[in-house]
């Protein structure tokens, strides 16, 4: 599926290295079916699935998805257990071939506040696909991108009080250094589904110069078609960093 799409995809060249995702409208995909919320984002992983056979096919390098916010731990306890089971489903159902398609998975966020099925299912998901070359899928878990900020300034005042980091080497690069992101390149194009044009406390630092690209669809109708027009939309933009083209 989407074949004729990635055929233009290769034409027209360089695909994002990395792209990011906000997976939004479940629980309206839900509500439009008069069904509860949860089974809004049960539909959701078969989209998440799409999204990773798409990046592998297009060669994108690193894709990062918001699953679950520091904000979302408010919502009622039957939809966190809900999404908690989730992660642990689809990680059970997923890491062998997650595994035999060279995808390494990391789980950014806060850890400590998962269930323990999800948290140890983190560990085992993150430690069977440690080798995996082809993409690097980060799941941001109980994630907030203030929160992220806030610990690198907290990492540099403490090396700085310490006597190990002078204030004049913090640059750029040394706060990126202590992000959560720090390994990958920043993204290249943002994707968020459901309409909504908000950034809703996600990559604040890591999004500086990305391409951003909402849809209409939801995420739970959200394939890898979907990903192919996003992805041929970022190859016709002009991308500038601020400056003028050539
Ligand atoms: C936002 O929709 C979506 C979420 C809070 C959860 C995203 C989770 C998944 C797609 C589940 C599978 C993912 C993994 C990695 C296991 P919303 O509930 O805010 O929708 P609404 O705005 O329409 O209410």
């Amino acid at each position: 599926m989407g074949g004729d799409l990635l055929q233009r995809i290769r034409v027209h060249g360089a695909v994002p290295q990395h792209v990011a995702v906000i997976m939004d409208g479940n629980g309206r995909w839900a509500k439009g079916r008069s069904l509860p919320r949860p089974l809004g984002h049960h539909a959701g992983m078969k989209s998440v699935r799409e999204v990773v056979a798409g990046c592998l096919d297009a060669g994108v390098e690193v894709l990062t998805l918001f699953a679950f916010s520091q904000e979302n731990w408010q919502r009622p306890a039957s939809e966190i257990e809900a999404l908690m089971a989730l992660l642990e489903e689809y990680i059970a159902s997923e890491s062998a071939e997650l595994s035999e398609r060279g995808v390494r998975v990391r789980v950014l966020g806060d850890r400590d506040r998962l269930t323990e099925g999800a948290r140890a299912a983190v560990g085992r998901v993150e430690a069977q696909t440690a080798d995996g070359r082809a993409l690097a899928l980060n799941l941001c878990i109980s994630y907030s991108s203030r929160g992220e900020i806030t610990r690198a300034a907290r990492q540099l005042a403490e090396e700085v009080a310490a006597g190990r980091l002078r204030p004049e080497e913090i640059d750029e690069d040394a706060i990126a250094r202590r992000l959560l992101t720090a390994e990958w390149p920043d993204p290249d194009l943002l994707i968020r589904t459901s309409g909504e044009m908000r950034i809703s406390n996600f990559l604040l630092w890591q999004l500086a110069y990305a391409e951003l690209y909402v849809t209409p669809v939801l995420w739970p109708d959200f394939t890898r078609r979907d990903l192919f027009e996003a992805i041929l939309e970022f190859q016709r933009r002009d991308r500038r960093f601020g400056r003028v083209t050539a």
